[in-house]
C-alpha cells in the first residue's frame, strides 16, 4: 500500500443563526438549524498520516501538544474514520492555525472540517461533500458547515443521515460583506461551548422561546442572503446572538461569557449605528466579538475599535471557500 497521508485546508465559519442545543449528544444532532458564512482569511491546515510507525495517535497544533480533552475528541473522530474505512493503523496529525485558538473564533469548525477531509482521504475514502459534512458533524457540530464555502445552512434533520450542511450561496455571491473579528480577551472561558449549550437547554426558562424564534430567524436570514439585504442580515444576526446569550445568562448556573470589554464594543456598535455607520455585532460562547459590516465602512469601524483601546487583535474576513485537499504536507 502507498503512503496513507493527506493534507486539507478549511476555514472557520461565523454563525449568523446559531446552533444552540443538541437533540442527540452522541450523534451531535442539533435542536435547531443554523446558518453561517465561511470566512476567507482565517484557516486551519491539517496533515494526517496513518502508519504502522505510530503505536498511538499523536498530534500537535502549531507545533504544540494538544490538551487531553481535545485529544480525546480527536482520537474518537479518528476511530470513527478507522471504523468506516477499515484502516486499523494509528495516525499522526499536525494542524496549523493562523488565528487565535480557543478564543471563541470557531477553531473547532475549521479544525474538524480539515481533520475529517484529511483523515478520510488518507484512509483512502473518497467522500462527497454531503458525506463529509455528516462525518465532520459527529466531531463538532459547527464543522459540518465549514465543508462548504460562502453562505451555508446546516439542516437539522432528525437522523444522522439527514443532518448535514448545504450551500445557500457561494463565496463570490456577496463580496461587500465583511466580518471584523475582535479579540478582547485571550483567557479561557469557564464553561466550553459543548457544556454551555447543554446547561442552557436543560435549565434556561427561555430555551423554548429560543427554539420558537429560530425558525423565523432562519427564514429571514435566507431571504437576507438571497436579496443581499445587509440591514436584515445584520439585525437578525445580532438579535439571534443576543437571544442565544439570553438563554445562557438565564441558565443555572448562569453563563456569562462576556467581559466588560465585550459590552464596551457592543455599545460602540450601537453608537456607530447612531452615527450613520451601519454595522451589527454577533458573538459565540466567549468574550470576543464579531462586527458585521459592508466593505466601504471597514476602515472607519476599525479606527473606532482601535480608539477604544480594548482590542488585542482584529481580523478581517470576507466569505471564503469550503474545505479542500492541498498538496503541500505539514510534515
Ligand atoms: C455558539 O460546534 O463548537 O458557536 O458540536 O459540541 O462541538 P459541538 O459544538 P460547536 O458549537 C458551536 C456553537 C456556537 C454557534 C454556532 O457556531 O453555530
Amino acid at each position: 500500500m502507498g503512503e496513507m497521508k493527506a493534507t486539507a485546508i478549511a476555514h472557520p465559519n461565523l454563525a449568523l443563526i446559531k446552533y444552540w442545543g443538541k437533540m442527540d449528544e452522541v450523534q451531535l444532532l442539533p435542536m435547531n438549524g443554523s446558518i453561517s458564512v465561511t470566512l476567507d482569511s482565517y484557516f486551519t491546515k491539517v496533515t494526517v498520516e496513518f502508519s504502522d510507525a505510530y503505536d498511538k495517535d499523536i498530534a500537535t497544533i502549531n507545533g504544540n501538544e494538544i490538551p487531553e480533552n481535545t485529544m480525546t475528541r480527536l482520537v474518537k473522530h479518528l476511530d470513527r474514520i478507522r471504523s468506516l474505512s477499515g484502516v486499523k493503523l494509528k495516525a499522526r496529525g499536525e494542524a496549523q492555525i493562523n488565528f487565535p485558538i480557543g478564543a471563541g473564533l470557531a477553531s473547532s469548525s475549521s479544525g474538524f472540517a480539515a481533520l475529517t477531509l484529511a483523515a478520510s482521504t488518507a484512509a483512502g475514502m473518497n467522500l462527497n461533500k454531503k458525506e463529509l459534512s455528516i462525518l465532520s458533524r459527529q466531531g463538532s457540530g459547527s464543522s459540518s458547515r465549514s465543508v462548504y464555502g460562502g453562505f451555508v445552512e446546516w439542516l437539522k434533520g432528525s437522523s444522522s443521515e439527514e443532518s448535514y450542511a448545504a450551500q445557500i450561496k457561494d463565496e463570490k455571491w456577496w463580496p461587500e460583506l465583511k466580518d471584523i473579528a475582535i479579540v478582547v480577551s485571550t483567557s479561557a472561558r469557564k464553561v466550553d461551548t459543548r457544556g454551555g449549550m447543554k446547561i442552557a437547554k436543560d435549565t434556561s426558562p427561555y430555551y423554548s422561546s429560543w427554539l420558537e424564534n429560530v425558525s423565523r430567524d432562519l427564514e429571514s436570514m435566507r431571504k437576507a442572503i438571497n436579496d443581499k439585504n445587509f440591514t436584515l442580515l445584520g439585525k437578525i444576526a445580532e438579535r439571534n446572538s443576543l437571544m442565544m446569550h439570553g438563554t445562557a445568562i438565564s441558565s443555572t448556573p448562569p453563563l456569562i461569557y462576556w467581559v466588560p470589554e465585550t459590552v464596551l464594543i457592543m455599545q460602540d456598535v450601537l453608537k456607530m449605528r447612531e452615527d450613520g455607520i451601519e454595522c451589527y455585532f454577533t458573538l459565540d460562547t466567549g468574550a470576543n466579538i464579531h462586527i458585521l459590516s459592508m466593505d466601504r465602512d471597514v476602515k472607519r469601524i476599525n479606527e473606532r475599535i482601535e480608539a477604544t483601546g480594548v482590542a488585542k487583535s482584529i481580523g478581517i474576513n470576507g466569505a471564503g471557500s469550503g474545505a479542500e485537499i492541498i498538496d503541500k504536507h505539514l510534515f
